[in-house]
Parts: C-alpha cells; sequence; structure tokens
C-alpha cells in the first residue's frame, strides 16, 4: 500500500468530488502531438480516477466534460470531443455496469446530437441500479444557466417562497449533496461556471499538474489535503 493511502482517514473523506479536467491540450501540445491525442490521454485519466474514487469510498464524483462555453472551440475539434464522447460511453458501458458505478449526465441534452443523447439514456437507464460511485458527467452544462433554469422552475410554479433545499432540488444535479472538494489541475485557479450553486462551501484545490498526467498519487494528495482543512461554514469552527 502506498504512502497516501494509509494516511487517508476513511471517516472524513468528501462525500461529493467534482473535477474541472483541464490541460488535456497543452499536455499534448508539449508532447508535440495533436490536441484531440491530449483529450483522448484525458479519458483514460478519468477511467483511473472513477476507479480510485470509488476503492477511497468517495459517493458523488462530478467531472466537468464540455461547457455551454465550449462550443465556441474550433469546429473539428468540437466534433472530435462529441465523437470521443459518444465512442468512451458506448464503449465503457459494460465496464462501469461490472464495477457498480451509476451514471448521470448533468447539462443542457437538447444542444447534443440524437445519437449521443440516446445513448446517454441508455447508460443512465442501464446502471440507474448501481449502488457504487454516483459519477456525474457535466456534458453542455453551464452553472449560471443552471441556476436561472431552476429560479424560472420555481416560478413558473407560482412559488416565489422557496428555501435552499428546495430550490437545489430544482438544480441539473439534484438529488446530489453540495460539492466537498472541487479539483482542479492544469494550473488554472478559477471555477469556469461550474457547480456554482453546490460549490459555495466547497473546498478547492488547484494543482499545475496537467489532466493526462493527473494520478492516483495526485488524487491522494487533494483528499489528504481536504482532510486537514478545518470546515467552518461561514461559523466559528471547533469541530
Ligand atoms: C480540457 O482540456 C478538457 C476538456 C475540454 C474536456 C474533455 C475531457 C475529456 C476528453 C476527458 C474525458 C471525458 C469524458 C466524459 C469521457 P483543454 O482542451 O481545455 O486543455 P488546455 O487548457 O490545455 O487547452
Amino acid at each position: 500500500m502506498e504512502k497516501w493511502q494509509e494516511e487517508l482517514k476513511k471517516e472524513k473523506l468528501p462525500r461529493h468530488v467534482a473535477i474541472i479536467m483541464d490541460g488535456n491540450g497543452r499536455w499534448a501540445q508539449k508532447k508535440g502531438l495533436s490536441r484531440n491525442k491530449g483529450h483522448r490521454q484525458g479519458v483514460e485519466t478519468l477511467k483511473k480516477v472513477v476507479r480510485t474514487c470509488g476503492e477511497m469510498g468517495i459517493s458523488f464524483l462530478t467531472v466537468f466534460a464540455f461547457s455551454t462555453e465550449n462550443w465556441d472551440r474550433p469546429r473539428n475539434e468540437v466534433l472530435f470531443l462529441m465523437d470521443l464522447f459518444h465512442r468512451t460511453f458506448k464503449k465503457e458501458a459494460r465496464e462501469l455496469i461490472a464495477n457498480r458505478v451509476r451514471v448521470v449526465f448533468i447539462g443542457y441534452r437538447s444542444g447534443l446530437s440524437r445519437d449521443l443523447q440516446e445513448t446517454m439514456n441508455n447508460i443512465e437507464k442501464d446502471t440507474r441500479s448501481c449502488d457504487g460511485i454516483q459519477l456525474n458527467i457535466a456534458l453542455n452544462y453551464g452553472g449560471r444557466q443552471e441556476i436561472m433554469e431552476a429560479a424560472r422552475a420555481l416560478v413558473d410554479r407560482g412559488d416565489r417562497d422557496f428555501s435552499q433545499e428546495e430550490f437545489s432540488g430544482n438544480l441539473f444535479s439534484a438529488p446530489c449533496p453540495d460539492v466537498d472538494l472541487l479539483i482542479r489541475p492544469g494550473g488554472e485557479m478559477r471555477l469556469s461556471n461550474f457547480l456554482l450553486w453546490q460549490s459555495a462551501y466547497a473546498e478547492l484545490y488547484f494543482t499545475p499538474v496537467l489532466w493526462p498526467d493527473f494520478s492516483e498519487t495526485d488524487l491522494y494528495q487533494a483528499v489528504q489535503d481536504f482532510q486537514k482543512r478545518q470546515r467552518r461554514f461561514g461559523g466559528v469552527g471547533g469541530e
């Protein structure tokens, strides 16, 4: 067993980890490869990270695959990413079920191709009764849009006097709990419109490691760092 694994406190694990998978393009460019090769390697990292989070006993993992702003990338890259998502979901479905991973997609499905939507619906249906880690994949997702949509839904229903819990219940991510630990590899230190409401009290962890290089040890380090933080949720702490 690695040193990191021994040092993790099982009773203080984050329940919900969120990751902004960043740095695929730079990883590839540094190696003189096409950006697409970086995205392909990013899929391998995600597979490893899902497995490790499951082994650690984390209940929810949400990853940012494609934002509502990512459509502004060159057309070829967008097409490649959509195709890569589609192929990956089809290819990994059996493995996900075997590992009891429940997959849920968050974001605007209507902007995606019919084929991709169908594959997403099938994988959600086929993993619905899986009782291991829940993997939320944010695809065509934007945090502000999600918040506006929830507000609109409540107001349309004539509900103007709602609680924070009711509001949360109308987000794409419902009924998933708030984010405990948000990890962003790739060196940038911003949220980029990811899970804005759900991360209100999240502990943030930034690392310059590019996503394709993000290892099991990097994940353990992030969780270990989380376990050293004192969470106060606006109070004075003293747990
Ligand atoms: C960021 O790298 C990554 C993305 C735009 C998301 C794509 C993620 C993957 C392919 C990982 C696997 C995901 C799934 C759901 C199978 P970047 O292009 O922004 O990198 P850069 O900042 O170096 O340009």
